[in-house]
C-alpha cells in the first residue's frame, strides 16, 4: 500500500454536502468537481486524492482496498453490507429515512406482499424480521410509481420530506432506519495507514461537531 490516501466520494447529491464539509476539514480538490469530466483529483494536501464515482460503488471500492476511505449514505452501507469495512463517522448530512410506503387508504395487501425497491437485500431482511411473506422486485428508480401501476403494493424507499411520496398519492409506512451520510475505512489501509488516517478522522470528526 502506498502512502497516499484515496478518498472515494459519492456523486450526486451527496457531494454538494461533502464538499464544504471536507473545506472545513482541511481539504480542498485544486479543480472545480463539477465543471470536470475527470473522476480523480487531487487536492490541496499532497497525499491526498479524491475519485468521484457512484454513491453504490464507494462501498466496493474502499472494501477492496482501490479507495482508503469513502462517504456514502446509510443506505448504500446497509444493503451492500459492511464486510472489510469500518464506519468511524456519522457525517451527519443527506439525513433521510428508509421507510416502506403504500397508496392512502389501500387496502391490506395480499398474503405475499409485493414490495418494489432498489434495496432489494434490506427488503429481504425487514420483511423477513416483520414475519411478514414477501416477493421483492428489483427496480433501479422511480420506485414510488410502482404501486400505481399495480406493479407492487408497497415500496421501500427514501423518504425526506415526504413530498414525492404525497405528489404520487403514497404515504409513509414503517421506518427501517434513519440514514446519513458516513465515512467508512478499508479495515487493512485502517491499520497500515493509521498515523495518517487517525488525523484526517479526528479532522472531519471536529469539522461535523462544529456544524451542530
Ligand atoms: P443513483 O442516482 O446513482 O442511482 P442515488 O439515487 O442513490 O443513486 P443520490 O440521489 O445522489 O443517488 O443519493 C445519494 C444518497 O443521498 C443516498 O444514498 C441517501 O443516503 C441520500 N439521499 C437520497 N435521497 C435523499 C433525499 N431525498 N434527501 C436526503 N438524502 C437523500
Ligand atoms: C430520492 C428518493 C425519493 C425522494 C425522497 O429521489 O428516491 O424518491 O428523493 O425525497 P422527498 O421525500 O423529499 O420527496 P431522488 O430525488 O434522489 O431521485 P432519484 O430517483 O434519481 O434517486
Ligand atoms: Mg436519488
Amino acid at each position: 500500500m502506498s502512502k497516499q490516501l484515496i478518498l472515494a466520494l459519492s456523486k450526486g447529491r451527496i457531494l454538494d454536502e461533502t464538499l464544504p464539509l471536507l473545506a472545513d476539514a482541511g481539504i480542498t480538490p485544486l479543480e472545480d468537481l463539477g465543471k470536470s469530466r475527470k473522476l480523480l483529483f487531487d487536492t490541496n494536501l499532497p497525499d491526498v486524492k479524491l475519485v468521484v464515482i457512484r454513491a453504490t460503488d464507494v462501498p466496493t471500492y474502499v472494501q477492496l482496498g482501490a479507495a482508503d476511505l469513502g462517504l456514502a449514505g446509510k443506505d448504500v452501507l446497509l444493503e451492500h453490507g459492511a464486510e472489510g469495512l469500518y464506519e468511524p463517522l456519522d457525517l451527519e448530512i443527506a439525513r433521510c429515512k428508509l421507510m416502506t410506503a403504500g397508496i392512502v387508504g389501500a387496502a391490506p395487501a395480499r398474503a405475499r406482499r409485493r414490495v418494489a425497491t432498489k434495496f432489494v437485500n434490506i427488503a429481504r431482511r425487514y420483511y423477513a424480521e416483520q414475519g411478514i411473506q414477501a416477493e421483492v422486485i428489483k427496480l433501479y428508480g422511480a420506485m414510488e410509481l410502482a404501486p400505481l401501476m399495480n406493479l407492487a403494493d408497497e415500496i421501500v424507499d427514501i423518504v425526506d420530506t415526504g413530498n414525492t411520496l404525497r405528489a404520487n398519492g403514497m404515504e409513509p409506512r414503517e421506518l427501517i432506519a434513519s440514514i446519513s451520510t458516513r465515512l467508512v475505512a478499508n479495515k487493512a489501509a485502517m491499520t497500515m495507514k493509521h498515523e495518517r488516517i487517525k488525523p484526517l478522522i479526528a479532522r472531519l470528526g471536529e469539522a461535523v461537531a462544529a456544524r451542530r
